[in-house]
């Protein structure tokens, strides 16, 4: 167990966990837990030299539940440090890059599962006090049936089936407030094709994880009248089905391009295992 309070702006802690020491930290010291998964190795527990006091004092694995349990939901047992924090690193240089090109328009989120990065998008945005518009879409019963394109991948039918309580729950107990994220929920071949459903003007960022070969298909028409130069799209599952050109999120995306000539993708960052990101050019509409 970590003992810790907030008094006055500091993060204030004591007992067994630090050995019966008391220790202080100013709380703006506390950057968010992706930044600190991203910076600091906890297998080798090495820490950057400003939280290395803490560690020191509690243990680099303690200082990390400590950071999350002050600035994220826990995380779970089981979830792998690394591919946490490659994600929030591409988020993070995503916004930082959206917002020094000005490049127009809201995070929307194609498959949002249970809001993990939703929440974790909308920390960095308001870290870097920037003020964009999140949209999260998805059935929130998992992924639909599945195409014979995508048989044969790690995925299923009804794969991340998640209540829309219980993600807007989570939402809430991470602060986000509710009128910052607008739902749209259900599949993406309705939601996105039904003019009566609120929708963005502009994507500056769009965070695209739905798995499956349709799915993307729907969703970067849905992109098409909505990027601009300069709009990022962050592709989390692009090299699953063992890199296939011929399956997933690389098959809808070639063949999109292929339809819209004035289009062009230019290769970015890779991230976590099978993630790719790229910015937009365009000629004309
Ligand atoms: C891998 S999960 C998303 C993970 C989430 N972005 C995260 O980082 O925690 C894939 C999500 O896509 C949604 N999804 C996939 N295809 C869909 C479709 N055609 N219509 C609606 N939702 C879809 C599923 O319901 C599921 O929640």
């Amino acid at each position: 167990m970590i003992d810790f309070c907030m008094r006055g702006g500091r993060v204030e802690g004591a007992g067994k966990a630090s050995g019966g020491r008391s220790w202080s930290l100013p709380a703006r010291r506390l950057p968010s837990i992706g930044e600190v998964l991203s910076r600091a190795s906890l297998r080798d527990r090495r820490l950057p030299e400003d939280l290395a006091e803490v560690a020191d004092i509690i243990g680099a694995s303690r200082l990390a539940a400590l950071l999350a349990t002050v600035v994220s939901p826990p995380l779970n047992r089981g979830t792998d440090i690394t591919l946490y924090g490659e994600r929030l690193r591409m988020l993070s240089l995503a916004f930082k890059y959206a917002e020094s090109e000005d490049v127009p328009g809201d995070y929307a989120e194609f498959g949002v599962w249970r809001g993990r990065n939703v929440i974790e998008a909308w920390r960095i945005s308001h870290k870097y006090g920037i003020r964009r518009r999140f949209w999260a879409y998805d059935s929130f019963e998992g992924l639909p049936e599945l195409s014979e394109r995508d048989e044969g991948g790690p995925f299923h039918t009804g794969h991340f089936a998640h209540g829309r309580n219980r993600f807007e729950a989570r939402l809430h107990r991470a602060r986000v407030p509710a009128a910052d994220v607008i739902v749209v929920e259900g599949w993406f071949d309705k939601t996105l094709t039904d003019p009566s459903r609120p929708a963005p003007t502009s994507i500056a960022l769009a965070w695209i994880d739905c798995d499956l070969y349709e799915s993307t298909v729907s969703v970067l028409r849905y992109l098409t009248p909505r990027i601009n130069p300069g709009s990022i799209l962050m592709f989390d599952d692009w090299y699953t089905f063992r890199a296939d050109p011929d399956k997933g999120e690389m098959r809808a995306c070639e063949e999109w391009l292929a339809e819209h000539p004035g289009i062009r993708i230019i290769p970015w960052r890779p991230f976590h295992f099978a993630g790719q990101s790229f910015i937009v050019q365009r000629t004309g509409r």
